[in-house]
């Protein structure tokens, strides 16, 4: 009941409002809802699906956000997490960490040239159920929005998300042309997420 009035609440409220949303009473993740879905499975591309995601790497992301090192999200999360207390950060990632790996998005382009791509450029050797090397916290692609994949991928390439550690990620896509991108996005959308 609780969840269902806060939701309630929260959509009447534009994301341009969101740092205007009263959370007094709510728990912390109950805001994300409005974006993210509550149980983490969003509805529009833009809001990247964050159920069973490695909690590790939502508070990276989190305090990224909080410190002006990821700009590219059109600054809604940058107001969002003003709201948030340090406190807060772990009890939201396990929240969405915990909740049931989102459906997978099937028939979206060129899934098979996708697989191909993803075993040509070595992307498994960090975004597999292995930890990747060196502690990096390598996110959950699997089941994404491709359009969400395609623009983080756009925009690591393009230098308008340079929040990861050494470049990595904008050194594999300085390489990626547009259809690899998108044959990338189809195939990663279309891939079940392992729990956990
Ligand atoms: C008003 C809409 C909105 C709300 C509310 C919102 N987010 Fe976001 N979130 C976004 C957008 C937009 C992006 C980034 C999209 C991009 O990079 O293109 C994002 C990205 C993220 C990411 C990065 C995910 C990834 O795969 O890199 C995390 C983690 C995240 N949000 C967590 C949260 C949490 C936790 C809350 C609640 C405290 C929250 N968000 C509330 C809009 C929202
Ligand atoms: C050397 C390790 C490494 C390799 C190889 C690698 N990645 Fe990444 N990737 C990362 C790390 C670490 C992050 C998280 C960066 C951060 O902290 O924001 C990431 C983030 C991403 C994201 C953003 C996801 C999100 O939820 O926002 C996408 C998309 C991505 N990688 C796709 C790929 C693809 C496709 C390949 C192969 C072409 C690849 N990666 C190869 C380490 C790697």
């Amino acid at each position: 009941m609780r969840v269902l009035s806060a939701l309630a609440v929260l959509a009447v409220a534009t994301p341009a409002a969101a740092d205007m949303i009263s959370s007094e009473g709510l728990q912390p993740y109950e805001v994300c809802g409005l974006c993210h879905g509550l149980d983490g499975v969003s509805a529009m591309a833009k809001f990247p699906k964050l159920a069973g995601q490695k909690a590790g790497y939502i508070e990276k992301q989190l305090h990224d956000f909080r410190a002006g090192r990821r700009l590219n999200d059109g600054g809604q999360m940058q107001a969002i997490v003003t709201e948030l207390s340090p406190e807060d950060i772990p009890v939201v990632a396990a929240w969405f960490e915990s909740q049931s790996p989102p459906p997978v998005a099937v028939g979206e382009g060129a899934a098979e040239e996708g697989a191909a791509v993803f075993k040509a450029r070595g992307c498994a050797d960090c975004h597999s159920a292995a930890p990747a090397p060196g502690g990096l916290l390598a996110p959950h692609l699997s089941a994404q929005h491709p359009r969400y994949l395609a623009k983080q991928l756009t925009d690591f390439r393009d230098g308008a998300r340079e929040n990861d550690p050494d470049g990595v990620m904008r050194t594999v896509a300085a390489t990626l042309s547009d259809a690899d991108i998108a044959a990338l996005a189809a195939y990663l959308a279309a891939t079940p997420r392992a729990p956990g």
